[in-house]
């Protein structure tokens, strides 16, 4: 075995793997998708967010329960199991959960029952066995991921104090702030560089030899601007951009929590400006839960963080905007086959760029659905869009080994809300957002009375009409 691998062990299988990966990629290269289940109906769970922000990839790692297998290396010997998630009735319940799914919606047990109590009682515990992420096989197998004499670590902790204005995020909105502040600023991001969520994607593209990817106007476009706004930075010494640093909780009436790979810090703030982005969203259609299939950023953690291998594998990309031509240019770069649906219209240089470059494009169908093809492979149908007239587009099928799903984000409103942010739902801003949200910014005092602005995507507003912004802005 080469220097460059180990062997995990998976389901009783030992599999070898590279070193420099995690436990879900390794999984996924040896064409292992599902790797959880769903604890309520059992139904298989793949890897999704890709960054420790979901359930979809907890596993029991050497007995230690819901480890998250994305975000956790591989290790020689390492002993991957599937957790048995909603064990306590089984499988035949979770079926009969499964067929009887609309008697039970989401949070009911919150809402039916609760009186009189002691019928509550005895319904509750009835059904919250039912939920949960499973069982321990057995006490000894539990303790045994803590060898006798090993203590459990914990995290150093360390007070900053107020540290005045704080930006969280450091993609384009929130180095454009920094930029535009008046006094020091302190920026944080959970990437160890500054530029956000795509940086690293459009850096590849655009340093990799022979990729060649110039007509696509949309993607210059954003590199372009990602260079001026870092090269921005690195004159401001008076900007303290801290790469690696999350931000993982926030305590009224100001205190934010912060992490790196060592230590936990908290810290005040008198002004907070919020730049965290969007998560990925993937829409509602049957099957969107289908291991294999994810969304962008996801697909950039994986491609360029993670180096998962997808050369001479299909993927098929659908959506539009940035996020779809992005993704579709990273996988072609890295070797794979990209079947295209394009949900919107306009991008007339990408269109004909993507068809002189030979991809599969087709335009004017929405997705109907998706459905596994077996452990490694999937299968999406697509219908003819609303406004799609004439008997040309029909019902589609393409196979490939996985999708991406370039939608519009899901805001990202965590912290802002735990700071004592309200949030409406508003589809609009493609998630919960503040009501009066405007895109791309929105000021506001939090109950402490410490400010807060939301900017950039974290309001809803689309990447792509940021760069085209940003592009008439700068040509003008
Ligand atoms: S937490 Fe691992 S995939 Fe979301």
């Amino acid at each position: 075995m080469s220097k460059e691998n180990v062997k995990i062990n998976f389901a009783g299988k030992s599999i070898v793997c590279r070193t420099d990966t995690s436990v879900g990629v390794a999984l996924w290269e040896k064409g292992i998708r599902h790797i959880s289940r769903s604890p309520k109906y059992g139904k298989p769970r793949g890897m999704s967010c890709a960054r420790g922000h979901c359930t979809s990839c907890l596993m029991r790692v050497d007995g230690e329960p819901n480890v998250r297998t994305c975000e956790t290396p591989v290790r020689e010997g390492m002993v991957v199991e599937i957790q048995d998630a909603g064990a306590f009735y089984g499988p035949p319940m979770q079926k009969m959960l499964s067929i009887g799914g609309s008697l039970f919606p989401v949070g009911f047990y919150y809402k039916w029952f609760t009186k009189p109590a002691v019928l509550s009682r005895f319904f509750l515990d009835q059904i919250r066995p039912l939920t949960g992420v499973g069982r321990l096989p057995n006490a000894s197998h539990a303790v045994a991921a803590l060898p006798a004499g090993e203590e459990v670590e914990v995290l150093p902790s360390s007070e900053l104090g107020n540290v005045g204005h704080l930006i969280i995020g450091a993609g384009p909105s929130g180095l454009m702030e920094a930029l535009q502040a008046d006094g020091p600023v302190t920026i944080i991001d959970d990437n160890q560089e500054p530029g956000g969520q795509r940086a690293a994607a459009l850096e590849a593209l655009h340093s990799t030899p022979g990729t060649n990817f110039d007509r696509f106007e949309i993607l210059v476009a954003a590199h372009k601007r990602l260079t001026q706004l870092k090269e921005e930075l690195a004159d401001r010494p008076d900007i303290n951009f801290r790469g690696g640093v999350r931000a993982i909780a926030g305590y009224q009436p100001s205190c934010v929590v912060m992490r790196d790979e060592f230590k936990l810090e908290t810290a005040s703030f008198d002004c907070m400006t919020w730049a965290a982005g969007a998560l990925d969203s993937l829409g509602l259609f049957p099957g969107n839960d289908t291991p294999g299939v994810i969304g962008p950023r996801a697909a950039y953690r994986l491609l360029q963080r993670d180096g998962l291998n997808v050369q001479g594998q299909r993927v098929l990309v659908i959506g539009g905007g940035l996020d779809f031509w992005l993704t579709a240019a990273l996988l072609e770069s890295r070797g794979a086959t990209v079947s295209l649906v394009m949900t919107e219209t306009g991008y007339q240089s990408e269109v004909s760029a993507a068809v002189d470059r030979g991809w599969q494009l087709t335009t004017g169908l929405q997705l109907s659905n998706i459905s596994s093809r077996g452990e490694n492979a999937l299968e999406a149908t697509f219908a003819p869009g609303a406004t799609t007239p004439g008997p040309a587009h029909s019902h589609l099928k393409i196979e490939a080994q996985f999708a991406v799903i370039c939608g519009r984000g899901k805001p990202a409103y965590d912290i802002p809300y735990q700071l004592g942010l309200e949030l409406t739902a508003q589809p609009q801003c493609g998630g919960y957002a503040p009501r009066g949200v405007q895109a791309p910014r929105f000021e506001t005092n939090l109950k402490s009375g410490s400010s807060l602005l939301v900017c950039g995507e974290a309001t809803g507003a689309l990447p792509a009409q940021q760069v085209l912004d940003n592009k008439k802005a700068t040509s003008s």
